[in-house]
């Protein structure tokens, strides 16, 4: 497993330009979303990313022929001969993802029956998925449990209903949103998830000829259609890997410019980089092909104190970053986690190189969250700025795997970063972006 492993040799400030392409957390979904249609879709600026490439075997399994387009980053997906595929064939597609639940509704509606496997992902809390299948079952479904994954079917087709989340779940609000569109009659969603990425997958859907009303106050409105068409798309920049790049930034003192970032998906997160002490530069200039500059601007980054939350709030994905460059400020500061009740065991990875963080069951910070009265240490305290010092790292999942990557290329000395290939799920040639902003890194 030696070419697993990617040797970086700390301590250099990361300086230069790189691109961020479609968001990860909107691009399976918006290929899933083609399924509906009955005729091909173009999706421009795709990430070479492996959730991308499950996704697009998982659509080749169902007859969907799926092909690069004319234009660099195009995919062009035709759902013309769609099938039924066999569970075995899909058991070994569905990789260590969770987008295969997501093509429950369109396949109901297409060829009347899903097999969903059982999910992977990344381990940061249960991660269940009793929202997805309640809702399923509200609009008429039927679940069997059996052997390796699901049985879903609708013998007596899918109908609009009212529904309210629990909790505003990203991945149950898409699921909504994909079964809805073609059941017939009206749905009315609430507590709904309001993220950037379901926003611009109501957007594929419009242009698919879906009729979906946002209002609000979290509800969401849609009016079942009986035909939907391809759809050409340009999604949404990854906020999330802007973000983890721009905390690189701060974290190794360091001036990076991310093409294709856009303000408009980033404002909670440039909030915090400014409070911390980071500075930013939005270059939209007409014509100009847009992006932000984020650098340290000399001088001591100062403490905050930060929740998680759903949209509008500070992404949970934005996270485990964003402590990295924490480690580096003066004070002390607090990061409440209320989205997964275990995304901070990649913190004793920090501490090991020098950190000092310390993990608490109870809500920090003042907002009781869903986990408080139960045993997750889900709320850390950062004590800085520490000297960070190389260390052999273990890759836990992809966001704590990216800051891994951060704390070693801040670190004095050479670290040797284990499980690396884990990052591909989610960031488009990190290792050339690296390379590209000085970072020194060879594969071990
Ligand atoms: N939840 C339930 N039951 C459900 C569904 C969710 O209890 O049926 C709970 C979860 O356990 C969690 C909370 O609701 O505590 C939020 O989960 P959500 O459903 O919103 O997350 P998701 O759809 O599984 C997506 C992203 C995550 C991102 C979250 C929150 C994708 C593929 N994943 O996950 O991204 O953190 O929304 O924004 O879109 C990542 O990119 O590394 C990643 C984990």
């Amino acid at each position: 497993m030696t070419d697993d492993v990617l040797v970086v040799h700390g301590g250099t400030p990361l300086h230069g330009q790189i691109r961020a392409r479609g968001a990860k957390n909107l691009v399976p979904k918006a290929m899933v979303a083609a399924l509906l249609g009955d005729t091909p879709s173009r999706l421009h600026d795709v990430p070479a990313i492996r959730d991308v490439e499950i996704v697009r075997g998982l659509l080749g399994l169902h007859g969907v022929r799926v092909t690069d387009g004319a234009e660099p980053c195009e995919l062009v997906l035709d759902p013309t001969n769609i099938e039924c595929a066999s569970s075995d064939e899909i058991n070994v597609h569905a990789g260590s993802s969770r987008i295969p639940i997501l093509l429950c509704g369109p396949l109901l509606h297409r060829v009347g029956h899903a097999f969903i496997p059982d999910l992977g992902g990344c381990n940061i809390g249960g991660r269940p998925i009793d929202f997805h299948l309640g809702a399923l079952r509200e609009f008429g479904a039927l679940v069997e449990k059996r052997a390796g994954g699901m049985d879903i079917t609708s013998p007596n087709g899918l109908h609009g209903c009212k529904l309210s989340l629990p909790y505003p779940s990203v991945g149950a609000t898409e699921q909504i949103l994909l079964t809805a569109v073609m059941a017939e009659g009206v749905t009315e969603l609430r507590n709904a998830a309001v993220e950037p990425e379901i926003i611009d997958l109501i957007c594929v859907l419009q242009k698919m000829g879906a009729i979906i009303r946002v209002r609000t106050d979290r509800v969401i409105e849609i009016e079942g259609v009986r035909r939907l068409r391809g759809y050409s798309h340009r999604p949404i920049p990854d906020r999330i890997e802007v973000a983890s790049w721009a905390s690189a930034a701060l974290a190794t003192r360091g001036d990076v410019m991310i093409r294709g970032a856009r303000q408009v998906d980033m404002m909670t997160f440039l909030n915090t980089f400014t409070s911390v002490g980071g500075a930013f530069e939005v270059d939209d200039r007409p014509g100009a092909d847009g992006g932000i500059r984020f650098w340290h601007p000399g001088g001591e980054l100062r403490a905050v104190v930060l929740e998680t939350d759903v949209h509008p709030g500070f992404m949970t994905d934005w996270q485990q970053p964003m402590v990295v460059a924490l480690t580096q400020a003066h004070g002390i500061s607090i990061m409440h986690e209320t989205v997964y009740e275990r995304r901070l065991g990649y913190t004793d990875a920090l501490n090991q190189m020098g950190a000092t963080i310390q993990t608490y069951r109870e809500c920090l910070g003042g907002t009781p969250c869903r986990f408080g009265r139960r045993n997750f240490r889900h709320s850390a305290v950062i004590a800085g700025p520490s000297k960070l010092y190389a260390a052999d790292l273990v890759i836990p999942d992809l966001r704590a795997g990216f800051s891994h990557l951060i704390a070693a290329m801040a670190a004095a000395g050479t670290s040797r970063v284990y499980g690396v290939d884990l990052i591909k799920r989610g960031y488009e040639d990190f290792e050339a972006k690296m390379a590209a902003l000085g970072a020194r890194v060879e594969r071990g």
